[in-house]
């Protein structure tokens, strides 16, 4: 059985691209995560990002290494990766999204590391999800 894995990064929308640019990755990734068994949840605050990813380590990291080169984000910052040992909340979907309209993404930031997914998991009640998202 492969070890399960998971990832939490931050980045900033290029200053070339729209917010438009969200719905395509989003209808993209779903499909793609669906066929690498890769469950995430990508949170956007109008002006960064914020993702989840979770599944098996290889395919978790190849797809986070495709992610930081995307042109359409900048300041990748990877705030935690590691094993991981029991279902997470945040992993229900190939992709849910979620809009953020505070200070939570500056506060998982200075959180870091395992921390930063705690509280992750913690705020995603606040979170505007999709209609239809799980409820945690
Ligand atoms: C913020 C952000 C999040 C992304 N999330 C995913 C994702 O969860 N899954 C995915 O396949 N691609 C995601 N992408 C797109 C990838 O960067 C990349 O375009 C895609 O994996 C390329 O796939 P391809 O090499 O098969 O064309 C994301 C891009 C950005 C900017």
């Amino acid at each position: 059985m492969a070890e399960r894995y998971q990832l939490l990064y931050l980045s900033r929308l290029s200053s070339d691209t729209t917010p438009l640019c969200v719905a395509e990755i989003v209808r993209a990734a779903r499909q793609k995560n669906q066929a690498q068994r890769i469950r995430s949840l990508l949170v956007f605050d109008g002006l960064r990002f914020c993702q989840y990813l979770a599944g098996e380590a290889a395919p978790v990291r190849a797809l986070a290494d495709r992610i930081r080169a995307d042109p359409r984000h900048t300041d990748f910052r990877l705030l935690h990766e590691g094993v991981l040992r029991d279902p997470s909340p945040l992993s229900r979907s190939s992709l849910g999204y979620a809009l953020c309209y505070d200070d939570s993404l500056d506060r998982i930031e200075q959180a870091g590391g395992a921390q930063a997914i705690e509280l992750f998991a913690r705020l995603l009640p606040s979170f505007d999800r999709e209609p239809g998202s799980p409820r945690p």
